[in-house]
């Protein structure tokens, strides 16, 4: 099956990002297994999107039809993030450890994302998601330390926060693939890269 790939990645560092080089090999796969996949890049290392404004929240809670022209091109750049997120049927995320959390640019994407009567809306028994179901998020996460196991694990607020802000809005088949210990010398970050990377091919053998 055809998919639309969503490619999010949110390291600044180019070529030198460790999580950018797996993000584009898990695209690389899952492009060799799905030849006819279309791919949406979103580059919040590069173009991030602005913290949301007073205007953009504003244009948040004012139903479409009574927005005016100043509140329609404040939402605008929501829009289009919640329609590449829609189309989506896999989403990579590459997202580096950054003060034991996600870096700034991935969280102001999150915020332009998670949308009350876009994503997800309160119902009786509580919040229900607006996305299409059947979606698969894959999510490449680098760190200078180990947070897997050892006494770092309670200090990893990345994976928890990803996973519970995605199943939020309905994003619950979330596979991490991790690179960890890429500080820890020049051994441990070669560790870190071939065990990332066997992670990424047996995550991408499982997407249906
Ligand atoms: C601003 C900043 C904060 C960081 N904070 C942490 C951290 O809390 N824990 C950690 O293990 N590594 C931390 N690191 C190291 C990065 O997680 C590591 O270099 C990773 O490879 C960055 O991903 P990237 O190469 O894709 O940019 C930090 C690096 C930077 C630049």
């Amino acid at each position: 099956m055809p998919h639309t790939i969503l490619h999010i990645d949110s390291s600044p560092l180019g070529e030198r990002s460790v999580s950018r080089k797996l993000t584009a090999k898990v695209q690389a796969e899952l492009r060799a297994k799905y030849p006819d996949s279309k791919v949406i890049t979103r580059d919040l290392g590069v173009h991030p999107l602005p913290h949301l404004s007073g205007n953009v929240i504003g244009a948040f809670f004012t139903q479409p039809d009574k927005r005016d022209s100043a509140l329609t091109e404040a939402i605008k750049l929501s829009e289009q993030a919640v329609d590449e997120l829609v189309g989506a049927d896999v989403i990579i995320i590459g997202t580096p450890m950054w003060n034991f959390g996600i870096p700034s640019s991935l969280k102001a994407w999150i915020d332009h994302i998670v949308r009350a009567g876009r994503t997800f809306k309160y119902g009786a028994t509580g919040p229900e998601s607006l996305l299409p179901s059947g979606k698969k998020v894959i999510i490449v996460s680098s760190r200078g330390g180990v947070y897997s196991d050892g006494p770092m694990k309670m200090m990893d607020y990345q994976e928890t926060y990803l996973k519970a802000v995605l199943g939020f809005i309905g994003l619950h088949d979330v596979s991490f693939i991790r690179a960890e210990g890429v500080a820890m010398g020049e051994g441990a970050a070669k560790n870190a890269m071939q065990s990332a990377e066997t992670q990424l091919v047996e995550t991408v053998k499982k997407v249906a």
